[in-house]
C-alpha cells in the first residue's frame, strides 16, 4: 500500500513536472573540464555523447538540494510512514524528456515478489527502505545526493545503481553481493577511498563503473563484461592498476583515466577499445607495443581512433612508430 502511494506521487510528480535543467548541468559539468572532449558532438563522438546523455533512462533531478537540514534524512531509516508519503514530493522529481520515456506504470522494485516466503528475509526488508529513501523506477535505482555514506542495500532485481554526490567512503563486497542483473554502477564524486578488490567481479552482467571524483587508489578487479570504465579524477597510480586489468575485457570501448598519477599506459588494451583518456597523468614513454604489435606490422588497431595524452610528460614525437597502426595519432604533446 505505501508503495502503491508512492508510486503514484512519483508518477504524478513525473507528469506535471516540465523538463528540467539536471541534464544540461551535468553537461555543463563535464564542459568545465576544458581539457576532456567528451562531449564533442561530431559524428565521430556519437557513441560518446549518447553515452554521457544515455538517452535511453529516465533522468531524475533533485528538485530540493538544499535539504532541510534533517539529519534524519540520512541513509538506513526505517521510516514512519508519513515521511515516505512526503519525501518524493519534497525533494524529487522524475525528469520528463521527450525522448525518453518514462513508464506508465512505473514498476516498484519489491524484492523477494514472486518467492515464496522470501519477503521477510533480509534481503527483502533491505531493498524494499531502499527503495523509500531512493527512488526506484524498473530496475533503475536513483540514490542521488542524499548524503549516504554507504551503498545502502540494493533489491535484487536493480539494473542501474546511482548514488552520486554523496558521502560513501568504502565500497565492500557485501554492497554488491547477488545482483545478477546489476549492469551499471555509478558513484560519481563521493570520497571513496578504498574498494574491495572482488566488490564488483562476481557481477555477472556488469558493464559500465563509473567512479569518477574519487579518492581511489586501487582499481578493483572487474569483470571481463565491462564496456566502459570511468575512474578520473581519482589517486591512481601504476602500480594501483592490476597488471594486465583490461586484457580479458572484449567488449570494452571507453576507459577513462584522466587526472590520476599513472606513471604508464595500462597495457595490453583490448582489441574493442574506442576511447582511451589519460589526460593529466604521469606518462612519460610511450614503446613500440604499447598499441602496435612491432612483429606484425600489417596489424590495425581500427577501433581505437580516440587516444588522449595531453597533460602528460611524453615527447609523442620520439615515438612515432607507436602509432602506426592507429587510425589517428594521439593528442598530447608533439613538439
Ligand atoms: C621531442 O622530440 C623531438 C624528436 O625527437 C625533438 O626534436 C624535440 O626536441 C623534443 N622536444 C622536447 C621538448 O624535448
Amino acid at each position: 500500500m505505501v508503495m502503491l502511494v508512492w508510486g503514484l506521487l512519483v508518477l504524478s510528480v513525473a507528469a506535471a513536472s516540465p523538463p528540467r535543467y539536471a541534464r544540461q548541468a551535468e553537461l555543463d559539468n563535464y564542459d568545465s573540464n576544458n581539457y576532456d572532449v567528451d562531449l564533442d558532438l561530431s559524428v565521430d563522438n556519437q557513441d560518446v555523447y549518447d553515452y554521457y546523455n544515455e538517452v535511453d533512462e529516465p533522468q531524475i533531478d533533485t528538485l530540493n538540494p538544499d535539504e532541510d537540514s534533517d539529519p534524519s534524512h540520512s541513509a538506513y531509516i526505517e521510516e514512519e510512514e508519513e515521511e515516505v508519503v512526503q519525501k518524493p514530493e519534497q525533494r524529487w522529481t522524475v525528469e520528463d524528456r521527450e525522448d525518453t520515456e518514462v513508464p506508465i506504470t512505473p514498476l516498484l522494485i519489491q524484492s523477494g515478489s514472486g518467492e515464496s516466503g522470501t519477503l521477510m528475509g533480509p534481503n527483502a526488508q533491505g531493498g524494499m527502505s531502499t527503495c523509500v529513501l531512493c527512488i526506484c523506477l524498473v530496475g533503475s535505482v536513483y540514490c542521488d545526493d542524499l548524503r549516504l555514506d554507504r551503498v545502502p542495500p540494493l533489491p535484487k532485481e536493480t539494473t542501474h545503481f546511482y548514488a552520486r554526490y554523496n558521502k560513501i567512503a568504502k565500497i565492500s563486497k557485501s554492497d554488491f553481493t547477488n545482483l545478477n542483473k546489476l549492469k551499471k554502477i555509478d558513484l560519481t564524486s563521493n570520497a571513496i577511498s578504498k574498494i574491495d578488490d572482488d566488490a564488483f567481479f562476481g557481477l555477472p552482467a556488469l558493464d559500465e563503473v563509473i567512479l569518477r571524483e574519487n579518492n581511489i587508489r586501487q582499481l578493483p578487479a572487474l569483470p571481463p563484461s565491462m564496456t566502459l570504465i570511468d575512474a578520473c579524477h581519482n589517486q591512481l597510480s601504476s602500480t594501483g592498476i592490476h597488471r594486465e586489468a583490461f586484457k580479458d575485457m572484449p567488449g570494452l570501448l571507453y576507459l577513462y583515466l584522466t587526472d590520476n598519477n599513472i606513471d604508464h599506459i595500462p597495457v595490453p588494451l583490448p582489441h574493442s577499445l574506442r576511447s582511451l583518456h589519460l589526460q593529466n597523468n604521469n606518462v612519460q614513454m610511450m614503446h613500440d607495443d604499447t598499441f602496435c604489435n612491432p612483429h606484425d606490422l600489417n596489424y590495425i588497431r581500427n577501433a581505437l581512433e580516440d587516444v588522449r595524452l595531453d597533460g602528460n610528460p611524453v615527447n609523442l614525437s620520439r615515438t612515432p612508430q607507436a602509432f602506426i597502426c592507429l587510425p589517428r595519432i594521439p593528442v598530447g604533446n608533439l613538439i
